[in-house]
């Protein structure tokens, strides 16, 4: 893995902000959990509306990452000017090369996603969550918390993406049967816990905008109820699945995004399960993306909304 010059040494940071809006800081709260579990560098990630008018203290010679698919966004951008004014120094993660954000921060990461024509980001939020992960590595290396052992499981993980997300798009069919049933529903809510936990936030959004369905995310130990649940087998299965056998017990039609081994113990009390390939827990935000996106494109089009253009969105919201 080869990254471009950093415009800061994350080794001497003590603290980093990342700072985004909408799917973009869905992103970004992903790569906090990364960037502080790997790399233990202490990370606050900031919806840029709120920082612009919040007027945070800001360390001496501190460090930000903005996360942009357009680097046009107006919040984004006023958040830029204050942190510079600051004296932070800013790196941009952009998909946009000649893009406003790109030319005025420090140093801009491309994400290399290809132009995104709709409106709900997709490709480019799969491309940021790439971008930051290979940044929690590097991140981790140059602050001498992984060995070489590690950093070559983790590489390897990253490398393992694109034939599970391929995988977990030949289960398309399954994923649009599961849809029906949510396009029934009044609310929808999303459950999972640590860096599923945004990913859950995405779906929510996605499911808001493409189809106009009250959807929220929650942070599975927050909530007593809820029908999807993101629940691969791991450290916190065991609590994330006694959430839903909670749900379940209460009425709630739990349908789940798991792994072979959570499959089983999940089918005892979740209505649909969803078996997704054994994924390595550091690259599962990247994935498990893939199908809490896909139930709001499938939703869409059985109730025949615009997947591209939803109402009243804008791809580039360059005005507060
Ligand atoms: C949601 C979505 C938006 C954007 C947000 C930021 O599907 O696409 O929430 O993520 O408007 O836009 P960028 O990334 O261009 O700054």
């Amino acid at each position: 893995m080869r990254l471009p010059r950093l415009p800061f040494d994350p080794a001497s940071l003590s603290r980093l902000t990342l700072i985004a809006c909408g799917s973009a800081f869905l992103a970004a709260h992903v790569g906090r959990y990364s960037i502080e579990g790997l790399a233990r560098l202490p990370c606050d990630a900031d919806v840029a509306s709120e920082l612009r008018y919040r007027d945070p203290p800001l360390a001496d010679g501190g460090a930000a990452i903005l996360v942009s698919q357009s680097g046009e966004t107006a919040d984004t951008m006023a958040a830029l000017r204050l942190l510079q004014v600051g004296g932070q120094t800013v790196l941009s993660i952009v998909n946009v090369p000649e893009s406003t954000m790109a030319r005025a921060s420090d140093a801009a990461l491309l994400t290399v996603a290809g132009p995104e024509v709709g409106v709900a980001s997709t490709k480019a939020f799969t491309a940021q969550l790439a971008v930051l992960a290979c940044l929690a590595i590097d991140f981790a290396r140059r602050r001498r918390q992984m060995t070489t052992l590690e950093e070559g499981r983790l590489t390897q993980a990253l490398l393992a993406v694109p034939s599970h997300a391929a995988a977990i798009l030949g289960q398309d069919a399954r994923i649009r049967e599961l849809a029906t049933e949510v396009a029934k529903a009044r609310d929808v809510l999303f459950l999972g816990r640590g860096p599923l936990f945004p990913i859950t936030l995405e779906g929510a959004l996605k499911l808001k905008e493409l189809s106009s369905i009250h959807a929220e995310g929650y942070a599975a130990g927050e909530m007593k109820h809820g029908p999807t649940a993101l629940c691969p087998s791991g450290p916190l299965f065991e609590k994330t699945a006694s959430n839903l056998q909670e749900a379940a017990a209460r009425g709630g039609r739990v349908m789940a995004f798991t792994d072979a081994a959570g499959a089983t113990a999940l089918s005892r009390f979740a209505e649909q399960v969803v078996t997704l390939p054994d994924i390595d827990s550091f690259a599962a935000p990247i994935l498990h993306a893939i199908p809490v996106q896909l139930p709001a494109y499938h939703v869409a089009v059985l109730k025949g909304t615009d997947v591209d253009q939803p109402r009243n969105l804008a791809k580039s919201v360059t005005v507060e």
